[in-house]
């Protein structure tokens, strides 16, 4: 190790072992439209990491001990855009079909678990937009088909018996972090209308913090969805703006393990350039004014 104020050239041969190191590790795919991304990214890690030749930080990536570094060079490589109530087509037919569909038939068989997994929630927008349209859709039902009982005051935000559960994960650290504390300043609040701000969040400072009862039903986890130890029974999974970053053999495979993860029936909501087509015949396509989602198919006895 030396100056790290040495110029450090990439070739393309060296590129492409990065290339093929961060794709075993995580999915994420740098074609030749991306690859002056990686190689930025790459290069910031290595003056960081205070190394002067790529040779030399490529045996520190392999390396046990090196294990740190690949996950430091893996979360400056994704791409964290997100925000509240994204895509608000998907999100009005999760509300009026999907949740109306999954609690109606949950009370006809009395199991009154929900449970919604946000994977690559990213800083948590995701998962509290979902927590949110639960509160709401399970509130609406029961003024509509009660479920007799003793009726406490004042009303839990998740009416019982119901029970509602929200893993949201991630594979960068940092993300997880800003979604674990729940607080989010006015740039991020701006898809949050009035309504939605009073009942949900209060205001500390500047910023807007979710409140105790709806922080409650998110849990935040690390998982790389490139590995196989991922949420199971979930009736929705969310997985939006993430297989984009992923080759078409990683979506394939990806999309096998929503199948295994999601409950019979249960639903995939992938993002707005994003689509299931051409790569799976387990899932069918539901469409209502531009919003789309996957059922999952059963396979008749
Ligand atoms: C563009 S954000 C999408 C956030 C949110 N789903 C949305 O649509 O607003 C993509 C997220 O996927 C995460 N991600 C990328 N590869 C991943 C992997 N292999 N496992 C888990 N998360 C991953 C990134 O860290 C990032 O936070």
């Amino acid at each position: 190790m030396s100056s790290p104020a040495v110029a450090i050239h990439l070739t393309d041969a060296e590129l492409r072992l990065l290339q093929t190191l961060v794709y075993q590790e995580c999915g994420m795919y740098f074609d030749a439209r991306r690859s002056h991304f990686l190689r930025d990214r790459v290069l910031r890690r290595l003056r960081e990491s205070r190394m002067d030749t790529f040779y030399s930080y490529y045996q520190l990536l392999i390396s046990a001990e090196g294990r740190q570094e690949l996950h430091n060079l893996v979360e400056n490589l994704t791409v964290n855009e997100t925000s509240f109530f994204r895509n608000k087509a998907q999100l009005d037919l999760f509300h009026k079909q999907i949740l109306e569909e999954i609690i109606t038939k949950k009370q006809d068989r009395r199991d009154y678990q929900i449970r919604i997994w946000s994977a690559g929630c990213s800083t948590g927008q995701e998962p509290y937009t979902i927590a949110m349209l639960i509160a709401d859709a399970l509130a609406y039902h029961q003024l509509r088909r009660p479920i007799l009982g003793e009726t406490t005051w004042p009303k839990p935000l998740v009416p019982a018996p119901w029970s509602v559960e929200i893993p949201a994960s991630d594979i960068s650290y940092s993300v997880l972090r800003v979604g674990q504390e729940g607080i989010y300043n006015e740039h991020q609040m701006a898809s949050v209308d009035y309504n939605y701000r009073l009942r949900y969040f209060d205001k500390v400072g500047e910023r807007y913090a979710l409140k105790k009862a709806i922080k409650e039903l998110v849990h935040f986890d690390f998982h790389n969805l490139k590995t196989e130890f991922l949420p199971r029974s979930n009736d929705v999974i969310f997985c939006r703006n993430v297989m984009m970053y992923f080759d078409e053999a990683e979506q394939r495979r990806l999309i096998e393990k929503f199948y295994r993860c999601l409950s019979p029936g249960g639903y995939l909501l992938v993002g707005h350039a994003e689509s299931l087509l051409g790569l799976t015949d387990k899932f069918t396509m539901i469409f209502r004014n531009s919003g789309t989602a996957y059922k999952r198919t059963e396979v008749s006895q």
